[in-house]
C-alpha cells in the first residue's frame, strides 16, 4: 500500500532550519523560521514560564485527562486576552496544539457547517495556510494584499478582490503582524475591510500568532476585536507559541462566536473535532500560560519581558532600515522600519535570496521573508551589505 505514496513538497520554511544546521560556516545567519532569538542567539524560556514550570512541578498530583475542549480556566483566560471582557456566552472554544491545531480545526468547522465556503486568503500569506485549506479539498481564493513596488498594502487590489466574496465564504484575516510580509492594515482600513465584508456576510477567519509582537498586547488585538463586534460570527486562531515563547508545547486556541443560543451546539461541534483529531488537546504549554495569567505577579514579568522582546525587535528595524540606507545609498528599504511583528519581505529576487545564501550564509525564506528576531546589533550591518552587494 505504502508503495503509491507520492513525495510531498518539502515544507520551505522548515527546509531551512535543516538547511542552516548542515552550514558549517561560523558567520552564517538564521533569519528563517519565526522564531525569536535574543542578542546571543538564543530562543530563552521566559521568566514567567519558567517560575510557572517550577511551581506547576510542585502542585501537579495529577496528570489525568482534562477536559476534551481544554482546562476551561485556559479557554476563559485566553478568551480574555484576545477579546477582552463580555464574550462569555457568546465565545465557543477548544484548545489546540498551537495556532496550526486551530487553524486545521476552523477549517474542518467550516467545511462541516458549510462545504461550498470559499477561503479567502491574501497574496501572499504564510505558506500552510492554503497548504491545509487544499488538504482538506476546500477552495481557496486569493485578494490582493501587499504591493510589490512600495512594500505596503494594496489596499484598492485587496477591497476590489473582496467585492468577490459570496455569502457564507470564510475570509481569513491576519490580526496583526501579517505574515510573511509585515505589512498591516490601518485602523481605517480595517474599518473598511470590515464594513465590506458585512455587506458580502462573510465570516470573518482570523489569525492570531503573533499578538504583543507588533504594537503591543492590547493593541495587537484591537483590529480582532473590532471584527468580534462587527460580525454574528467570527472564528479566531491564536497561538501562544510566540508571546508565550513556547513553540514545542503546541499551546493554541480556536474561539468560534456565535449567538447565545447556539453556543452549545457550536462548542459541541469543536469538542467532537478534537475527538476525532487528537482527543485532549496538549495540557503543559496551556497550563503555564494559565497559572501566568491567573497570578498578578507573573502576569506583570511576562509582560515586561514581552514588552522587552518587541521593543527589541523596533530597534533592530530601525537599525536596519538605517544601516540599508546608508549601505544602499537609497531609501528602498525604509519600509522596514514601518513594519510591525516578526517578519518583514524585502522584495529580492530567488536569485538574490539564493545568492545571500550561498555566498554570505544569510538565511531567509524565498520570498525574501526575514525574520528580524535572526538579527542582533553585529548581524545588521553584515546583512546590510550583503543585500547591497546582491542588488
Ligand atoms: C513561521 O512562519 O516561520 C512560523 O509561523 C513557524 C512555522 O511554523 O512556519
Amino acid at each position: 500500500m505504502l508503495e503509491t505514496l507520492n513525495p510531498q513538497p518539502q515544507d520551505k520554511i522548515l527546509a531551512l532550519i535543516a538547511m542552516f544546521r548542515e552550514d558549517p560556516r561560523t558567520t552564517k545567519i538564521d533569519l528563517g523560521v519565526g522564531v525569536y532569538k535574543d542578542a546571543t542567539g538564543l530562543t530563552p524560556v521566559m521568566r514567567a514560564v519558567k517560575a510557572a514550570e517550577k511551581k506547576l512541578w510542585e502542585v501537579e498530583t495529577t496528570k489525568t485527562y482534562t477536559g476534551l475542549a481544554g482546562e476551561p480556566a485556559y479557554n476563559a483566560a485566553l478568551v480574555g486576552m484576545i477579546l477582552g471582557e463580555g464574550y462569555a456566552d457568546r465565545a465557543a472554544s477548544v484548545a489546540t496544539p498551537g495556532g496550526t491545531g486551530a487553524i486545521r480545526q476552523a477549517l474542518e468547522l467550516i467545511r462541516m457547517a458549510n462545504p461550498r465556503a470559499r477561503v479567502w486568503m491574501s497574496a501572499p500569506t504564510w505558506p500552510n495556510h492554503p497548504s491545509i485549506v487544499r488538504y482538506l479539498g476546500m477552495t481557496g481564493v486569493e485578494y490582493r494584499y501587499f504591493d510589490t513596488a512600495t512594500s505596503g498594502i494594496d489596499f484598492t487590489g485587496l477591497m476590489a478582490d473582496l467585492e468577490g466574496v459570496a455569502a457564507g465564504d470564510a475570509v481569513l484575516l491576519h490580526g496583526c503582524c501579517h505574515n510573511p510580509t509585515g505589512a498591516n492594515l490601518t485602523p481605517g482600513q480595517w474599518d473598511q475591510v470590515i464594513a465590506l465584508l458585512q455587506k458580502k456576510k462573510a465570516v470573518p477567519f482570523v489569525d492570531l500568532a503573533y499578538q504583543g509582537f507588533g504594537d503591543g498586547l492590547e493593541e495587537d488585538a484591537a483590529a480582532t476585536r473590532k471584527v468580534a463586534a462587527a460580525f454574528p460570527e467570527v472564528l479566531i486562531a491564536a497561538s501562544c507559541s510566540k508571546n508565550f515563547g513556547i513553540y514545542r508545547e503546541r499551546t493554541g486556541i480556536l474561539v468560534a462566536l456565535t449567538s447565545p443560543d447556539r453556543k452549545a451546539v457550536v462548542q459541541g461541534n469543536l469538542n467532537f473535532l478534537n475527538r476525532q483529531n487528537y482527543s485532549f488537546p496538549p495540557d503543559h504549554g496551556a497550563r503555564l500560560v494559565t497559572m501566568i495569567l491567573e497570578d498578578q505577579a507573573l502576569t506583570a514579568d511576562w509582560k515586561a519581558e514581552l514588552e522587552e522582546v518587541r521593543q527589541n525587535m523596533l530597534s533592530l528595524r530601525k537599525q536596519l532600515a538605517d544601516e540599508l540606507r546608508r549601505a544602499t545609498n537609497s531609501d528602498r528599504f525604509d519600509f522596514v522600519a514601518h513594519h510591525r511583528g516578526m517578519f518583514s519581505r524585502l522584495g529580492l529576487t530567488e536569485a538574490q535570496v539564493t545568492r545571500l545564501r550561498e555566498e554570505h550564509g544569510i538565511y531567509m525564506v524565498g520570498d525574501s521573508r526575514i525574520n528580524i528576531a535572526g538579527l542582533n546589533a553585529k548581524t545588521v550591518p553584515v546583512l546590510a551589505a550583503a543585500i547591497a552587494q546582491v542588488i
